[in-house]
């Protein structure tokens, strides 16, 4: 092996390298969502008062995470936990989320552009709520948007 060829290898390790080390700030960016969800509910009572860095946020009430990426968010479920208050613009960085039910509770306010952003979104229900502005779409979902015209 000619000394280039030698590096041309490790180059080629370094980039293999950069490219499977796992997305950094996973659990970080997931769990600082949710706790920033938390912090627009307007007062966060009953369920909610257990969303708090004692537990896992896996273990959550209403909040459910993958099997292959376990630090990772794929469901909430939260239709009737009684919450007013606005909707975060951080659950947008919920990437894995795969549905998001916040249906019959009194949730006011802008439904957040960042929803967006959350390119695995399979269901998404805001019924019964006070608030404004469309549903955000993104290519994927949107023929799962009955409502969507
Ligand atoms: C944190 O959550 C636990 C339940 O998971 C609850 O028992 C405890 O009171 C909560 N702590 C605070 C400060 O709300
Ligand atoms: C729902 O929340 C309101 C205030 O946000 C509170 O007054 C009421 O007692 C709550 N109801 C239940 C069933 O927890
Ligand atoms: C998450 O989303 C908010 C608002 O959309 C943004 O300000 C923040 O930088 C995002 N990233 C992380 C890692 O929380």
């Amino acid at each position: 092996m000619t000394l280039f060829s030698f590096f041309f290898l490790l180059f080629l390790l370094c980039l293999h390298a950069l490219a499977v080390s796992p997305a950094p700030a996973g659990r970080g960016s997931d769990q600082l969502a949710l706790l920033s969800f938390k912090s627009t509910i307007a007062p966060p009572r009953g369920l909610l008062a257990s969303w708090n860095t004692s537990t896992h946020h896996c273990s959550w009430p209403g909040v459910a995470c993958g099997r292959r990426h376990p630090d990772r968010v794929v469901s909430l479920r939260m239709a009737s936990f009684n919450l007013s208050g606005r909707i975060s613009p951080f659950l947008g960085n919920l990437s894995f989320l795969r549905e998001l039910h916040l249906g019959d509770n009194h949730l006011a306010g802008q439904i957040p552009p960042e929803l967006g952003h959350l390119a695995r979104l399979r269901l998404l229900s805001l019924r019964v709520n006070s608030l404004q502005g469309s549903i955000p779409v993104h290519g994927s979902w949107r023929m799962h948007q009955p409502h969507h015209a």
